[in-house]
């Protein structure tokens, strides 16, 4: 499974929705001490310059094990899923198939072959009235998604004792490709059209950047840790204050700090329900992995710079 690259000698990771924003950043992270092959319904160059790309539906089982069997990879990081909660919660079918059908496939292959499994799963799976929760706290979802997360956290758990459920925090960045789910990069398009942009005062969350969290997720694929691990930064915020913090290192004017709003994502009718205090608690990541959790502050000049930079 290990591939030559001049004299060095690479071992393969396999990434899935390798067109998403977490993915592209794994892609980035991971492609110098491994080799990389990224899947997905579909190629954006740009996203994904440093892996070998592979078209197919994880909702095709056939598909997958072709394509698992061809690369046979050391190891997958399994980021695709359908993660818009509301889109979840109206589209209950499409969300289970995606979130929990495909992710039984893969780890069924991942199992069959020997293969480690790192899962992308999220702090959405506690029900925010405690917050700072550890790996120990027993989930407790309040929305479709959620619960399709859990779903798909036990079977990648029961699956094989090699592999990894990495809950993650808000993520902060902007995409590789311009394509994900990006709250950052959606704020900036958003007061540059002059929109307002609401942030909910309601739920706090522990953001992690993305490229802290990409390299993270690397690590996992490659180390020998197995079992629930929380990846968070280190600090704990309402997503309000964050929009304003965020404003100050951007250095943004005062009429464009006008447009962000305070909001309460909970009255808002017609939204899934969303978890009020949702932050994680990164001991376990801060003991146990080389990459080193930042502040939110600190996370965020990392991703400006590289956004810069590129
Ligand atoms: N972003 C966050 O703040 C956050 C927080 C906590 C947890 N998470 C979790 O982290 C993971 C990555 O999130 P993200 O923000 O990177 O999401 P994203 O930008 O929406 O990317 C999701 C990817 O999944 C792919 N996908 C969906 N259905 C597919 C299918 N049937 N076959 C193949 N690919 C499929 C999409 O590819 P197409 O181009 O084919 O649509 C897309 O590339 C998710 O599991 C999410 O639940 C994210």
């Amino acid at each position: 499974m290990k591939v030559e690259q001049g004299n060095e000698v690479k071992k393969k990771l396999l990434i899935t929705g390798s067109t998403g924003f977490v993915a592209g950043h794994v892609i980035e992270q991971a492609s110098e001490n491994w080799s990389v092959h990224g899947v997905s319904r579909s190629i954006h160059t740009s996203s994904s310059g440093s892996a070998q790309n592979h078209v197919a539906d994880l909702l095709e089982p056939d598909q997958v094990s072709r394509l698992i069997q061809e690369i046979r990879p050391d190891a997958v990081i399994h980021t695709a899923a359908m993660a818009n909660i509301d889109q979840c919660q109206t589209d209950q079918v499409s969300a289970h198939a995606v979130n929990v059908g495909a992710t039984s496939t893969i780890a069924e292959l991942c199992k069959n072959m020997g293969i480690k499994l790192v899962y992308c799963s999220t702090d959405s799976i506690f029900d925010g009235e405690k917050g700072n929760y550890e790996e120990t706290d027993t989930p407790h979802p309040v929305n479709f998604y959620a619960e399709t997360k859990v779903e798909a956290e036990k079977i990648v758990l029961s699956a094989s004792d090699r592999n990894v459920v990495a809950r993650l925090s808000l993520v902060m960045g902007f995409p590789v490709s311009g394509k994900g789910n990006s709250f950052l990069n959606d704020m900036i398009l958003k007061i540059g059209r002059n929109e307002p942009v609401n942030f909910p005062q309601n739920e706090i969350r522990t953001p992690i950047d993305v490229i802290t969290l990409a390299t993270a997720l690397a690590e996992l694929a490659g180390n020998i840790f197995h079992g629930i691990i929380h990846l968070a930064g280190n600090t704990r915020s309402d997503r309000y204050s964050m929009a304003q913090k965020i404003a100050d290192i951007l250095g943004l004017p005062p009429e464009s700090r006008s447009l962000i709003r305070g909001t309460d994502s909970n009255s808002i009718p017609g939204r899934a329900r969303r978890p009020n205090d949702a932050s994680l608690n990164n001991s376990k990541a801060r003991q146990l992995l080389r990459t080193p959790m930042l502040t939110l502050e600190e996370g965020l000049q990392q991703v400006i710079k590289a956004h810069k930079t590129n």
